[in-house]
């Protein structure tokens, strides 16, 4: 992402805001693993979407009309011993010159410097409830203006909410954003191809992990934007399985919901396939079932229809083909309004996908489902998960769990589905399991 594209977003965020206000917005902390080990260092998606800056301990404030400076950015400051042990730092000079803020100071002065700008402006943009540490800073610098009150300082009379602000804009991806998620689903996808390829009965599943993170990895994408579930048989019907530790069995399923994160910006794939390459009768009936519903929640991804029209196509699709299964028995309309088919199909049919893989963004508008519009990027992943055990359901059902995911980007006249790379079918998978 070049800088102009964030210089670009805090431009028009601080449009929005007016004169006379403030936006303050940290970054994330450092995630500490255990004793002395760090996870990787990832920066909070909102302060990234508009700083593009990558550190640690930031915290970015923007003033629009202050006449010094509208961009100011508190990071660390350049320390050659530090710096030694965990790398460079950009420091004061390297927030002005390659990262666009007009001034920068040391972090560590910002219980001297915020306060001063804050008693200056009259709203304050701010997502209260976010960072613990932040929110006490705010509240006694806040406190402090207003006991200073009797010396002519009034201070903020209103607080808004920021992070509102941003993820509405968040929402509506550009052409480079859309560019980036391309990308990063055209290498999933490739992941998924890969993995379908070497899949056998007796591997463990961490090991179908390990290949598309290879996949991935040696194209450019070190992160995955969520970890990886690899659950064969049983495990597949587990929404948010990470053990990934079982054993593959000839003869049952293996469902893979994988997705690399490039430049910030997520991919969200879900495949299922037979370990040993070949559906059985009972497991191509309800792969064949998902994919239907998938298909038709697909065609209602387009601009003008709501976002909950692919959820309630894919729902009706699955009800109606539980019933022809004999899963379920009754009236289609009534199993859909008593919501049965949530026994075997208890999520949505998918989610707003950008920065974040649950991305930001509201779903609904003033209590109606919000349109769909270019330019918005969503999942659409309907599954059916036949827990064993489950009463009334016939032995050869039990255990499948399947779900077949995508992601789509709103066109002007419908949609393209950025993870097309990957096959669906069940021929198109069986013919490249066999290959
Ligand atoms: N990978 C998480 C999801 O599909 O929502
Ligand atoms: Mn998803
Ligand atoms: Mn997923």
């Amino acid at each position: 992402m070049n800088t102009n594209e964030f210089r670009r977003r805090r431009l028009q965020l601080m449009r929005m805001m007016g004169p006379g206000s403030i936006a303050i917005l940290p970054s994330a902390p450092v995630a500490i693993r255990n004793r002395d080990v760090d996870y990787p260092y990832r920066p909070d998606s909102d302060f990234h979407y508009l700083t593009g800056f990558p550190e640690p301990e930031a915290v970015a404030v923007l003033i629009p009309g202050r006449a010094q400076a509208e961009y100011v950015l508190f990071c660390r400051e350049s320390d050659p011993e530090k710096e030694a042990w965990n790398g460079k730092r950009a420091g004061q000079e390297g927030a002005t010159r390659d990262y666009g803020a007009d001034d920068s100071f040391p972090i560590g002065d910002l219980d001297d410097i915020l306060p001063r700008m804050l008693e200056q402006c009259e709203r304050v943009f701010y997502a209260m409830g976010c960072n613990a540490d932040l929110d006490k800073r705010m509240s006694e610098w806040v406190g402090a203006i207003r006991d200073k009150g009797r010396a002519g300082i009034q201070g903020p009379l209103e607080f808004i909410a920021l992070d509102h602000y941003i993820h509405d804009m968040r929402l509506y991806k550009s052409r480079s954003e859309i560019k980036i998620m391309r990308d990063a689903a055209r290498i999933s996808a490739r992941a998924h191809m890969h993995a379908m390829k070497v899949c056998r009965p007796g591997m463990r599943e961490w090991e179908l992990e390990a290949e598309i993170t290879h996949v991935c990895a040696s194209a450019g994408a070190r992160f995955q934007a969520y970890s990886p579930i690899v659950g064969g048989g049983v495990n597949g019907c587990v929404l948010h399985y990470v053990d990934n530790r079982d054993e593959l069995i000839d003869g049952d399923l293996v469902l893979i919901d994988a997705g690399c994160e490039i430049d910030y910006y997520a991919s969200d794939i879900t495949r299922t396939f037979p370990v040993n390459g070949c559906f059985s009768p009972a497991q191509r009936l309800l792969y064949e079932l998902v994919l239907s519903a998938q298909e038709a929640a697909i065609v209602e991804v387009r601009p003008g229809n709501h976002w909950e029209d692919p959820h309630q196509a894919a729902v009706k699709v699955i009800t109606k083909g539980l019933v022809d299964l004999g899963l379920l028995k009754g009236r289609v309309p009534t199993l859909i309004k008593n919501g049965a088919y949530k026994k075997f199909y208890m999520h949505r049919t998918g989610h707003w996908l950008g920065m974040d893989v649950h991305d930001v963004g509201d779903y609904k508008v003033d209590g109606t489902w919000r349109l769909l519009e270019p330019g918005m990027v969503m999942t659409v992943e309907p599954g059916l998960y036949i827990t064993p055990g489950s009463k009334g359901v016939a032995k050869k059902w039990q255990g499948i769990g399947i779900r077949i995911e995508d992601d789509l980007a709103v066109t002007k006249n419908g949609c393209d589905v950025l993870s097309k790379d990957v096959p669906k079918t069940v021929e198109e998978i069986e013919a490249i399991m066999a290959g």
